[in-house]
């Protein structure tokens, strides 16, 4: 069980908290390329607690800099983007996206005022239709963002962010908690209430298949036995279930991936990956990202992105607005729908797989004290994360060492979840292994 003052230590990333300035050693996502237009408006952006502002220039180039303006702090945010610089309203100061002050043409005109200073700008790196930046110390930058869907074309990959009210570690331990499966998805996971669902909404069992893959072929009366193994980059960890109707010298396998400091992979259908991100605005809120790509040479179809967001729960202008903000919140009770589960007719009474997940984080309040908690054998994942957590920020505090997975880099782009039924005897290990070797595990892609 965790002590307060190391739950604040874990959660907190907000001004001089020690998570915060190790967290800005890493590559965090800003977003999606789509949202940032050559000229088209700056987007605020908040990450680990820092007032940022994102834009593309005219040139196509990006940058995120500090929102506030060097002169008196004006939002950059609502600086015109033109002539590859944000102009800045209150006094027309302009500046590029490396921070280098062009005009200041509220000053004589003979003025070298504006050589003097330079605007706080950050690295940027874009891939997949994914933006990034990078807050930390300039000489201690690392190599960009690559994991295997980083490599992809951009129409192999789909994207879908939005905001959670909850902190960072309470989301992230959503991914890494294979248990919940059963009993909060239910609707998706068990057959007795999927059958339900299906009588209510068809669209929504249509999906299952595809998007929870072969998680059917376990027996969901039975609990699972998790694993965990760590590894440079984090740890892997399986979910060992009895098969739904294979022999019983056989067992069915879950195997994910916890990457430091806050990246998830988990199965996905053949042919596909699945990934989620879960990057600290600050203490209180969290930037979800559901990034599903394919690894089969295939484009991600309009389908399978309608798919994907009515699955989730996150279709734009019914569910989410158009800055990712969820409807359904703490104040309306997640929309659940007691009738519903009355009637049996679902589970949770949660509309979206990914709804689900939301409502129960931020139903533990904006920042669980988990020195209240309980934890049992199924909580070993979620505990190995916060070990290995507290031990980075521990160690980079006290004795300056690297973070977590920055020290001896793992090539990412190697790294695949994975489920199958294996005999018995057979290593948890070789199902979703390492990408060059998964060919031989059974119903690994
Ligand atoms: S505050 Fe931006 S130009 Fe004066
Ligand atoms: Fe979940």
């Amino acid at each position: 069980v965790l002590k307060t003052s190391e739950n604040e230590l874990l959660c907190r990333v907000e001004g001089d908290a020690a998570m915060g300035s190790m967290l800005a050693r890493y590559w965090l996502p800003v977003g999606r390329s789509s949202e940032l237009i050559a000229d088209g408006p700056p987007r605020r952006l908040k990450l680990l607690g820092r007032r940022l502002v994102a834009f593309r220039d005219s040139g196509g180039q990006l940058g995120v800099m500090n929102e506030n303006c060097p002169h008196r702090g004006a939002s950059l945010a609502l600086a015109r983007n033109e002539h590859c610089a944000l102009q800045c309203l209150y006094h027309g100061w302009r500046i590029d996206r490396t921070g280098t002050i062009l005009e200041t043409p509220s000053e004589p005109e003979d003025s070298t005022f504006k050589t003097k200073i330079r605007h706080i700008a950050y690295p940027v790196h874009e891939s997949a239709g994914m933006v990034w930046t990078y807050l930390g110390p300039p000489e201690r930058e690392p190599a960009p963002p690559a994991f295997e869907w980083t490599e992809l074309p951009e129409e192999q990959v789909f994207l879908i962010k939005v905001r959670t009210r909850a902190n960072w570690v309470q989301c992230l331990e959503g991914v890494i908690d294979s248990a919940h499966l059963m009993f909060l998805h239910s609707d998706f996971t068990r057959p007795d209430w999927a059958r339900q669902a299906e009588a209510k909404d068809t669209g929504r069992a249509a999906t299952e298949e595809r998007v929870l893959g072969e998680l059917n072929k376990a027996r969901y009366e039975d609990y699972a036995r998790l694993y965990a193994e760590t590894t440079p980059y984090g740890f892997r960890y399986a979910a060992v279930r009895q098969p739904a109707d294979g022999p019983r010298i056989t067992k069915y396998v879950r195997t994910s991936h916890f990457v430091a400091p806050f990246f998830g992979f988990f199965p996905a259908p053949p042919g596909n990956g699945f990934m989620q991100a879960f990057v600290p605005i600050d203490d209180y809120n969290t930037w979800f990202y559901w990034v599903q790509y394919r690894v089969d040479g295939q484009p991600i179809t309009p389908e399978m992105r309608r798919a994907a967001l009515e699955f989730s729960g996150f279709v734009p202008g019914v569910d989410v607005d158009e800055d990712g903000h969820n409807i359904r919140t703490w104040d309306n009770m997640w929309l659940q729908d007691r009738g519903a589960m009355t009637r049996k007719e679902t589970f949770s009474g949660i509309s979206g797989i990914n709804n689900e997940d939301f409502a129960i984080q931020e139903s533990m309040g904006p920042l669980f004290d988990r020195s209240t908690e309980h934890l049992g054998t199924s909580d070993v994942a979620v505990i190995r994360m916060r070990k290995l957590m507290l031990a980075s920020v521990r160690a980079w505090l006290d004795r300056g060492e690297e973070p977590l997975g920055l020290a001896e880099p793992f090539p990412l782009p190697r790294i695949r979840a994975g489920e199958g039924i294996i005999d018995q005897e057979q290593p948890w290990q070789t199902v979703g292994d390492w990408l060059d070797e998964s060919a031989t595990a059974i119903g690994a892609r």
